[in-house]
């Protein structure tokens, strides 16, 4: 049986609380594995929370190479080593070159702490707060070569509070993170999520808007 479930690498750079929340699913209803998860930091908190799920670590630090290309090389052959079916940023803080991106078509996933297409890239808290927008929330999307561009599978929707700061409204957005990344893991480990055409296909068909979950869904 458990050769069956999806073999998933999730890719950190600092504290890892959405590898947490996968960590934890993983040992209950979700029909995937975590086998190995990788961080360009070798200070990564996230390290230590694998270490203790017993999740083999790899470092792969980026200060260590001189140019892009070195490393993305090193990085895919840690990601390949572990024959995953998924590749998860989770806090993974390094842009990723176009060979590295095509080399995982339809099968690299990343997390993003906005209502993309809105606020990509970093600062998302802050910058969302300054254009006063009333909501905000997270993105679960394929990687592409585009920066935080990909085809987006699902979004959980988040309400500014008056008084909100960053941090705050970080820290609210993030308990959302949670429950979204593991629900779209779910998805693809039973086969139902796909890219195509600049699409995504859920359960066959393209969706024309990104899925909505709520905060009770799984
Ligand atoms: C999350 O908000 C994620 O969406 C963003 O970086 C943060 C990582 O937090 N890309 P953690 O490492 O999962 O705690």
């Amino acid at each position: 049986m458990s050769e069956k479930r999806l073999r998933v690498v999730v890719l950190i750079s600092g504290r890892g609380r959405n590898l947490q929340s996968l960590i934890n699913r993983a040992a209950g209803d979700l029909p995937a594995e975590i086998v190995g998860v990788i961080s360009n930091r070798p200070r990564a908190a996230g390290l230590a929370r694998a270490d203790k799920a017993g999740i083999p670590t790899v470092v792969i630090d980026h200060a260590d190479f001189e140019s892009r290309a070195g490393f993305e090389a090193a990085l895919q052959a840690a990601i390949d080593n572990f024959e995953p079916g998924l590749v998860v940023l989770a806090g993974f803080m390094r842009k990723l070159g176009d060979d590295f991106v095509a080399h995982y078509p339809g099968r690299m996933i990343n997390i993003h702490p906005s209502l993309l297409p809105a606020f990509r890239g970093l600062d998302t808290h802050e910058r969302a707060l300054e254009a006063g927008v009333k909501e905000h929330g997270c993105s679960v999307h394929f990687v592409t070569e585009k920066l935080d561009g990909g085809p987006i599978i699902a979004q959980m929707r988040v309400r500014v509070e008056d008084g909100d700061d960053p941090e705050a409204l970080a820290a609210r957005v993030l308990t959302y993170e949670h429950e979204l990344l593991p629900a779209v893991v779910h998805w693809f480990a039973e086969g139902r999520l796909r890219i195509n055409d600049g699409g995504v296909e859920m359960d066959g068909m393209t969706l024309m808007a990104p899925a909505l979950l709520e905060m009770e869904a799984r």
